[in-house]
């Protein structure tokens, strides 16, 4: 679904494109649970059938989030000790939700709050009451002792970045300092305004840095911790460790496997589909092929996968889907080549966000077309993710219920009276990966580079033409030839070549050439909302260049483009 996904969502990034520095006070979390999503609006407006996905009867760890930026990684940092948890805002978290959902553990994330200031957030008092392990981050932290009596200082106590903490004297042997302080001192990362300045009743200090007496403090009696600093992050490197010693306190029995996911999932899409059939809409990216995948192995033949090829997709790629996906794994596929329909809206048409828009409109209209042929389609399988569907905190207007997931529904749904199969709506990208290496997809599609929706379009700013695509095709797979036998492919996020709106003179031969002129892109990301450019050496950079010269034929000059993200963005438009 990646290419559904990415062609709906390139809608609303028609309106917006997302703005780099508003990383924003994201990394709120998902309502994976029945009761959380009956609850949201527009879920109900559609009548998804969440549902199936909703409850999960592994061990659960919440964590209430404050509003942190880094919120997701305190996710991503349990999920690798096979410990399933769930996100959710402080301000939807109460008794009742507490009492239905009887987490085993409670991280309380950091958050841009002040303690001190009034009407400032804090957890339900019940958290410290259900006798169960609660772990403080940061604001976190001074939640909880503020919460349980001790005290919390607004000043000059701001620290950002690097610090090294220490354990307090007689504490190195303690349990939640398994593996971590082996070199003595550790380095952690600090972010914050305010301070703890006085415990609550029960706690101790159990570590110290130079400027944070109270780095981290502990009452082992009841399994709680608090610390100054972000163990999530990776600049704090023992920090997945320490919360792993919590996890380990806290009795988690590490439950949470891609091989249990599986035989739970297809169990969940059996019992949510009965005898009726689903379509899912085909990219040939991770996320759709490995929906539908696990979907085949649920429910068979009662899957029928629409593959929409637009024209601008890479080189092979649509034969490749289709043999992938009909010949290997005989799930019904239904290629709709519509490649004139879009490659003619698309003539002349040289603005990007015009671009966006004809290809969204006509994917929704063309996907709607052959849906509808599928005699007794009631749902439509998406490859929606954990972070799809992601709310944002509001400290201004109460919670604020952005749900990126109805940015792939694009109303579909709803005007085609489908419900909704979301198999990996609990999983994070690289669980979906190991969700498909355990369906034994090949490592080759489990691994691509991501390939945005709208396709080659917006690598070729300005006009689309047949012409241009073709040259852009086999330029960028060369590239991709050259990158893969020199080993990198695995280290780059994404690498593409774009072909650029201009003619350059050149000299081959004895001849002068008019032709165009291409830019190279690769950048490291960990989740393309930032990116870097990857430092190819000259030699790989000259090869390459001479490679694609001499072996495609109208491009005469390449450029490599060392923009990072921000300022630029990944794709060209
Ligand atoms: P930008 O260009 O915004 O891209 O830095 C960030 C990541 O998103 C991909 N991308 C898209 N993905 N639909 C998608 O699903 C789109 O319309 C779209 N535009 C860009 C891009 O390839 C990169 O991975």
């Amino acid at each position: 679904m990646q290419q559904w996904t990415a062609v709906l969502s390139a809608r609303s990034r028609a309106h917006s494109r997302p703005n780099p520095h508003a990383l924003g006070r994201h990394g709120v979390r998902a309502p994976a649970m029945a009761l959380a999503v009956a609850s949201l609006p527009s879920c109900r407006r559609a009548g998804f059938a969440l549902c199936a996905f909703a409850m999960t009867q592994h061990d659960f760890c919440l964590i209430i989030d404050f509003g942190s930026q880094v919120t997701q990684l305190i996710a991503r940092r349990l999920r690798e000790w096979n410990v399933y948890c769930e996100i959710h805002p402080f301000n939807t978290v109460d008794d009742a939700f507490l009492t239905a959902r009887a987490p085993k553990a409670i991280i309380l994330s950091g958050g841009p709050g002040s303690v001190p200031e009034a009407d400032s957030p804090r957890a339900p008092q019940m958290v410290f009451d259900m006798g169960v392990p609660v772990f403080g981050i940061c604001y976190g932290q001074q939640v909880m002792m503020e919460q349980l009596g001790g005290c919390v200082e607004s000043g000059h106590h701001a620290e950002f970045g690097r610090a090294y903490i220490e354990p307090a004297s007689g504490h190195a042997g303690d349990t939640i300092f398994k593996g971590v302080f082996d070199a003595g001192r550790e380095q952690v990362w600090m972010s914050h305004g305010d301070r703890v300045t006085a415990l609550a009743p029960g706690f101790e200090v159990i570590a110290t840095s130079p400027n944070a007496p109270f780095a981290i403090v502990g009452d082992h009696a009841r399994h709680f911790y608090a610390v100054q600093f972000h163990p999530e992050v990776h600049h704090t490197p023992k920090g997945a460790q320490m919360l792993g010693n919590f996890l380990t306190l806290a009795g988690f029995s590490g439950d949470w496997t891609m091989g249990a996911y599986r035989a739970e999932a297809i169990a969940k899409i059996r019992e949510q589909v009965g005898d009726k059939r689903v379509i899912c809409g085909l990219s040939g990216g991770v996320d759709s092929s490995v929906a539908a995948v696990l979907i085949h192995e649920a429910i068979g033949d009662q899957l029928t996968c629409v593959f929409v090829d637009h024209g601008l997709l890479r080189q092979n790629e649509a034969e490749e889907v289709v043999t992938m996906f009909r010949d290997n794994y005989n799930i019904p596929l239904i290629h709709a080549d519509e490649s004139d329909l879009f490659l003619g809206e698309l003539e002349g048409v040289s603005d990007p966000e015009t671009k966006r828009k004809i290809i969204g409109r006509l994917f929704i209209d063309v996907f709607q077309k052959y849906a509808s042929q599928i005699e007794g389609a009631e749902f439509l399988a998406q490859g929606t993710l954990y972070p799809d569907v992601i709310e944002s905190v509001s400290f201004s207007g109460g919670p604020s219920v952005t749900i990126k997931s109805h940015h792939n529904v694009g109303g579909l749904p709803e005007k085609m009276g489908l419900k909704l199969v979301e198999p990996l709506r609990e999983l994070f990208k690289d669980e979906v990966r190991a969700l498909g290496r355990e369906l034994g997809l090949p490592a080759s599609f489990i691994g691509r580079h991501p390939f945005p929706g709208p396709g080659l379009a917006i690598r070729c700013p300005g006009e689309i033409t047949r012409e241009k695509l073709d040259i852009l095709r086999r330029a960028d797979a060369v590239y991709i030839d050259q990158i893969r036998k020199h080993g990198l492919y695995d280290e780059i996020w994404q690498a593409f070549a774009a072909i650029l709106p201009m003619r350059t003179v050149g000299v081959m031969g004895d001849g002068r050439t008019y032709d165009y002129a291409l830019a190279l892109r690769a950048v490291t990301s960990v989740d393309g909302m930032t990116a870097d450019y990857y430092p190819f050496t000259h030699e790989f950079l000259g090869e390459t260049a001479t490679r694609i010269i001499n072996e495609v034929r109208g491009v005469n000059r390449v450029f490599y483009d060392c923009t990072s993200k921000p300022p630029g963005t990944i794709e060209l438009e």
